[in-house]
């Protein structure tokens, strides 16, 4: 039977997406290194969906072990979650975050080459718009002024995938851009578990509910925005999972093509409104303070969802009431 390959496929969104892929009747091999992510996830898919798959405890840079998983089962399509993705820890090793996600992005494609496998679905990111000149963003936007090298990186294999389009137009490739996931799945057994301090602001307002931290530091109340804080469009990851399948389900059709579509709701939502909403769907309170702006970030970021709506079919059904109380499950799930 024919298999997707789903690199990082134990990681937040990438587990996630196993789900959808195994729930929609495709058969999955999964490979990951559990850099950022828990060998407990794999069971977690395999818990949820009733369903075995082939699992690889392996780094996607290891060429000979690539082709080995390309030489024992029959790949059909690549899904790439595989790659580091802290925007702040790129800052600080860049060289680990051009090696890890461009090369082995490069690594990937030409094992795919080698062995003729066609479609290719890359987990790319709304970063790549930089400061964005127009919102609500549409796919048309100019990309580029990346303010960190984790955007940077999504950005040059963007680039990479439009070349070797160019180069051979028998490829099938979808670029997805992601604006901000949360939530999980509503088991619980699966969800966002970042190392350490998180850097995100639902992990971190998740566990300030929880009081393994004290309280959350607004970055700024000075933009300009409603209420000062930044505005982003948070989407469910479980909508976001849905939408890789859509996309799976396009590149099934035989459509030979590069594709590029944002995946977000086209709401924005502040700060302000995340600490509320959370505190309203899960009565909780979620102690925080006005802190200085976080360098690099933005303002405003949030989508027009229009072109995946249209041509994949694709719309985020969730809510922020969904999003807050699976975010909430999750964390006591997890005692994290
Ligand atoms: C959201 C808002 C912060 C933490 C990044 C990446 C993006 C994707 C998602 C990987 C901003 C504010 C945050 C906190 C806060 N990453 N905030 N206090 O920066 O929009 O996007 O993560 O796929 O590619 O760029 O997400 O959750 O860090 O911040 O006030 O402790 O929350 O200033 O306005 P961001 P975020």
């Amino acid at each position: 039977m024919k298999k997707v390959l789903v690199t990082g496929g134990a990681g937040y969104i990438g587990s996630h997406t196993c789900v959808e892929l195994l729930n929609s009747g495709r058969d999955i091999v999964v490979i990951d290194n559990f850099y950022n992510s828990k060998p407990k996830a794999i069971e977690a898919i395999k818990k949820i969906t009733g369903k075995d798959f082939k699992f690889y405890e392996m780094d996607y840079l290891d060429r000979e072990k690539l082709e080995k998983v390309f030489e024992e089962n029959e790949i059909d399509s690549v899904i790439n979650f595989a790659g580091y993705k802290a925007v702040g820890e790129s800052v600080k090793k860049p060289i680990e975050y051009y090696i890890n996600n461009v090369s082995g992005a490069l690594v990937l494609l030409d094992t795919m080459r080698k062995y003729g496998v066609k479609k290719f679905v890359f987990s790319s990111s709304a970063t790549v718009y930089g400061d964005p000149e127009i919102i609500p963003i549409t796919e048309e936007c100019k990309t580029g002024g990346t303010t960190n090298p984790y955007g940077t990186t999504k950005l040059f294999i963007e680039q990479i995938l439009k070349d070797i389009y160019n180069a051979d137009n028998s490829l099938d490739i979808c670029i997805l851009r992601y604006f901000n996931p949360i939530g999980a799945h509503e088991s619980g057994l699966i969800g966002e578990e970042p190392q350490g301090i998180p850097n995100n602001l639902m992990p971190y307002i998740t566990r300030v509910a929880a009081g393994t931290l004290n309280e959350l530091s607004v970055f700024g109340n000075d933009y300009d925005t409603p209420d000062g804080t930044g505005v982003r469009d948070y989407i469910h990851v479980v909508d976001l999972a849905i939408g890789h399948i859509k996309a799976l389900d396009k590149l099934d059709k035989e459509e030979k093509g590069l594709y590029i579509y944002n995946l977000g709701t086209g709401t924005g939502y502040s700060v302000l409104d995340m600490v509320k909403a959370f505190e309203k769907a899960n009565n909780v309170k979620v102690p925080y303070k006005i802190a200085p702006r976080r360098p690099g970030d933005i303002a405003k970021c949030y989508a027009d969802p229009t072109k995946a709506k249209n041509e994949l079919g694709f719309v985020a059904h969730k809510n922020l009431e969904d999003m807050c109380k699976d975010s909430w499950n999750f964390q006591k799930n997890c005692n994290l």
